[in-house]
């Protein structure tokens, strides 16, 4: 018996939500590829070609954009909750244990019911972008604001957060990028959402599970620290040199690499483009993405060779930054994208439902005696 670390190549289940291939760069959702979508399309209609497996017709999409903006407000005892913890709690943090506590709104909770899943699709859709912009409100001891319904889903979240009505344009690209970080195959935390699902626990177990496993810094988490990353160079002429060291010091380049993509990742391309038009809006002179761009091109030269490419975290960060979302809310920002992901996933694994059991090689020792407390070494 052999173990295959990380399961890498080993495919655990049968599909037809995304489709990605590594050499070539491509990324598709259910066969549609992700330029097409993230130039004609809108993250709910997205979301709701991942979960229910084709583009809405009209009145389909009505429905759906009704009943999500139905659950933008979330109950006043969750913002009595999150008034009352410590105030440097991290966001993701907040989402993953505000999530499950969501659920018990929610009157539709058999896990093997039709009416649970869209009923969690609509309510996490809705009330995540509040908890997130109420958090942080509510952590900067200001005010929180009421979302508003005629404005778009992005629009919204920007509105919520910042206190004042973004530019149409900004609403846009934000939407924009939703699209990017909405599906992306198994990766470990949509595995993780499936290995729960399996156990026939609820929607809202599963995505707060796949909220924790997205926060790490070699997942979602990268993004934040890519920022990080970037904000402490202080000389443009220091990055070549701030890259050797990390190298040397055999240190991971946040935002480089991917397990799947030998080449670009196609969303990090996109993000770029969507990036770019950004700036055109905001001013040419962005000193933290003259950095990204040179940090780029000198990574890149160093990379290559092993074929590690920017990922989408390497400019979501700098686009984010644009958009005055703080660097703590990046990877909450691609949560609340990849709950249409996580979801389609769970109800598309339920079909065919298989308790996630594997199994392992034991190397420990055998018969070996207790040992009382006073004569262990
Ligand atoms: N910087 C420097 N070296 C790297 C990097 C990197 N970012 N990524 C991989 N390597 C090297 C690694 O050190 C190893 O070298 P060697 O063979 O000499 O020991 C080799 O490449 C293979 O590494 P691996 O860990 O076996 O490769 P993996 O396929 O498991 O890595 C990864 C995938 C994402 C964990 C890794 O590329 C990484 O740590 N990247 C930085 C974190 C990051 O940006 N994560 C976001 C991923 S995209 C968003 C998402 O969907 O989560």
């Amino acid at each position: 018996m052999k173990v295959y670390a990380g399961l890498a190549g080993i495919p655990v289940v049968k599909s037809s939500i995304s489709y990605i291939d590594g050499q070539k760069g491509i990324l598709e959702y259910r066969g549609i590829p992700i330029y097409e979508l993230v130039q004609n399309s809108n993250f709910l209609e997205v979301s709701y070609l991942l979960v229910f497996g084709k583009l809405p017709k009209q009145t389909e999409y009505d429905q759906f954009l009704c009943d999500v903006k139905n659950n933008l407000n979330v109950d006043s005892s969750i913002i009595n909750f999150l008034k009352d913890i410590p105030k440097d709690t991290h966001p993701m943090k907040v989402l993953q244990s505000i999530i499950p506590i969501l659920s018990a709104f929610d009157e539709n909770k058999d896990v093997l019911d039709e009416k649970h899943h869209y009923s969690a699709l609509v309510r996490l859709l809705g009330q995540t972008p509040t908890v997130l912009a109420a958090w942080k409100r509510i952590s900067e001891g200001k005010e929180i604001v009421e979302p508003d319904f005629r404005l778009s889903y992005g629009e919204n979240f920007l509105y919520m957060l910042r206190g004042e009505k973004p530019e149409k344009a900004e609403g846009e690209i934000f939407d924009k990028c939703l699209i990017l970080h909405a599906e992306h195959t198994i990766n470990a935390s949509t595995f993780t959402a499936i290995v729960v699902v399996s156990t026939l626990a609820d929607f809202y177990s599963c995505v707060s599970s796949a909220v924790g496993s997205l926060s790490g810094r070699l997942h979602g988490g990268a993004n934040e620290r890519v920022y990080h990353m970037l904000s402490h160079i202080e000389k443009i002429e220091d990055i070549p040199k701030i890259i050797d060291e990390k190298l040397s010091r055999k240190e991971r380049i946040m935002g480089f690499g991917h397990r799947v993509y030998k080449t670009y990742d196609p969303r990090a391309l996109i993000i770029k483009e969507l990036l770019e038009k950004l700036i055109k809006i905001k001013g040419d002179n962005i000193p933290l993405y003259q950095k990204a761009k040179e940090f780029e091109k000198v990574a890149l030269e160093r990379l290559k060779e092993k074929k590690i490419y920017p990922n989408i975290d390497f400019y979501s960060g700098v686009l984010y930054s644009l958009l005055g979302i703080p660097p703590e809310f990046y990877t909450p920002v691609f949560a609340m994208a990849r709950i249409s992901g996580w979801i389609a996933h769970c109800k598309e694994y339920l079909k065919e439902n298989k308790l996630f059991r594997p199994t392992q090689i034991y190397d420990g020792g055998h018969n070996i005696h207790y040992i009382p407390p006073e004569k262990r070494e």
